[in-house]
């Protein structure tokens, strides 16, 4: 008889010491119990399912055990203390600082509460660089949540090579240290969803439609919660993928949503010039700003955008960033947000090299970046740029006062 081995640490096992998974067809789940153990995992025997008693295999489940596995559930917080978190990080960003907290502090209280039937799901729609992700990532810290990011063009349907959305949750399932009670009340950010639209009609007859509708399909599954599985063995196409034998409950993670968008105002603007002809305002409206369209971005219109209604209509919060005004970017550069000039003095100083900025500097910069467009990812390629000859050609033991002037000829 075949040699049974840990899908963890390869080392042989028999039936009896090992927890044994029939739920992938393809390959049989085995886990030593020196692994479970250490994955916190207790297994208690039930009747034989089909794929077992095909087998002959004493068919052993999984338990999450409350006791072992039971990561604490965070607290709850109220949206008005998390808002106050993000006003202290994030620059700007009100209409979606707001959203956000609202939906976190949902969440957790969805988490302590599983009858609440709300869906504490969010949408952020806004342009790139502006803290569409550092916003998640300030308020998931803080919160102490494993949280997952990825851009959701790398997602491909299951069957496709590339990331698939199982691999999200691996991912989710490690950051939170192989705890998959804590996994579960995670946060999955999902970037570039609009990168998902459906195609119109006609392309999708054609069939070139298997990356966008596919995938929200897919992804309509986990946020309406199911048993997902969850690979161990993140290379290679999914068809060769092994499993844990874990399952994660995907019915409590946060999903964010987030995407620039682009063009989608004049999606809003059809619909709102069709409601003005409507009632006769029509001729006498004036064309409004695109930016100014923004704040009355609807699930309708993001339905209109491609995202299929399911999908939307499992999310219940929107939230809409602006561009980042000269003032915000100044703030960022004060200390709003990540420590960016304070690491940069940080690092000249460690070369011996004391850097000052006077305030008209960061002016000047906070203006640069205004007009390189990708909002506070500008200040990045600024400072790096500004900081270059610096660090390579100041002598050590010196001190340097960077002007505007001076700038103006690196940059
Ligand atoms: N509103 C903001 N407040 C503070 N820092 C910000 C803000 N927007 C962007 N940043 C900074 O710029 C970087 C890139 O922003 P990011 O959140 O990734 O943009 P995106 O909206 O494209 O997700 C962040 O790491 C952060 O340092
Ligand atoms: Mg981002």
């Amino acid at each position: 008889m075949e040699q049974l081995r840990c899908n963890f640490c390869h080392e042989p096992t028999d039936r009896e010491h090992a927890y044994i998974s029939d739920l992938n067809p393809r390959r049989l789940g085995v886990i030593c119990h020196h692994c479970l153990d250490a994955l916190m995992i207790t297994h208690e025997r039930r009747p034989a399912g089909p794929g077992a008693a095909a087998m002959g295999a004493p068919a052993v489940v999984p338990r999450k055990l409350a006791q072992h596995t039971g990561a604490a559930l965070p607290e709850p917080i109220h949206p008005q203390r998390l808002l106050e978190v993000l006003n202290q990080k994030v620059a700007g960003q009100h209409h979606a600082k707001e959203a956000l907290a609202v939906a976190v502090a949902t969440h957790l209280q969805r988490l302590h509460n599983p009858d609440l039937k709300v869906n504490p799901h969010l949408f952020l729609v806004g342009p790139t660089g502006v803290g569409k992700t550092h916003m998640i990532k300030v308020a998931a810290q803080y919160l102490g949540l494993p949280y997952v990011i990825a851009g959701a063009t790398s997602l491909t349907a299951a069957g496709y090579v590339g990331d698939d959305v199982e691999t999200l949750l691996a991912r989710l399932f490690a950051r939170a240290e192989g705890n998959i009670k804590k996994a579960e009340m995670g946060i999955v950010f999902l970037d570039e969803a609009d990168k998902l639209a459906r195609k119109s009609g006609r392309q999708r007859a054609e069939g070139r439609d298997v990356g966008g509708e596919a995938v929200q399909q897919a992804l309509l599954k986990l946020v309406e919660g199911t048993e997902a599985p969850i690979p161990h063995n993140l290379s290679g196409p999914s068809g060769s993928r092994e499993y844990s034998g874990v399952t994660m409950n995907t019915s409590r993670l946060l999903w964010v949503f987030a995407g620039a968008f682009e063009g989608i105002e004049e999606l809003v603007k059809e619909r709102l010039g069709v409601y003005e002809r409507s009632i006769g305002f029509g001729a006498s409206a004036q064309a409004p700003e695109p930016r100014a369209l923004y704040p009355q971005i609807t699930h309708d219109d993001l339905v209109e955008y491609g995202i299929i209604p399911e999908l939307i209509g499992r999310i219940g919060n929107l939230g809409i960033l602006e561009p980042l005004g000269r003032d915000d970017l100044l703030h960022i550069l004060n200390g709003t947000g990540e420590p960016l000039i304070k690491s940069y003095l940080e690092l000249a100083r460690s070369f011996q090299v004391e850097v000052e900025l006077p305030r008209t500097t960061l002016e000047f910069l906070a203006e640069q970046a205004l007009e390189l467009g990708t909002g506070a990812r500008a200040l990045h390629t600024l400072l790096s740029k500004a900081f270059r000859p610096i660090l390579a050609r100041q002598k050590p033991g010196s001190k340097v006062v960077v002007t505007p002037q001076m700038l103006r000829g690196l940059l």
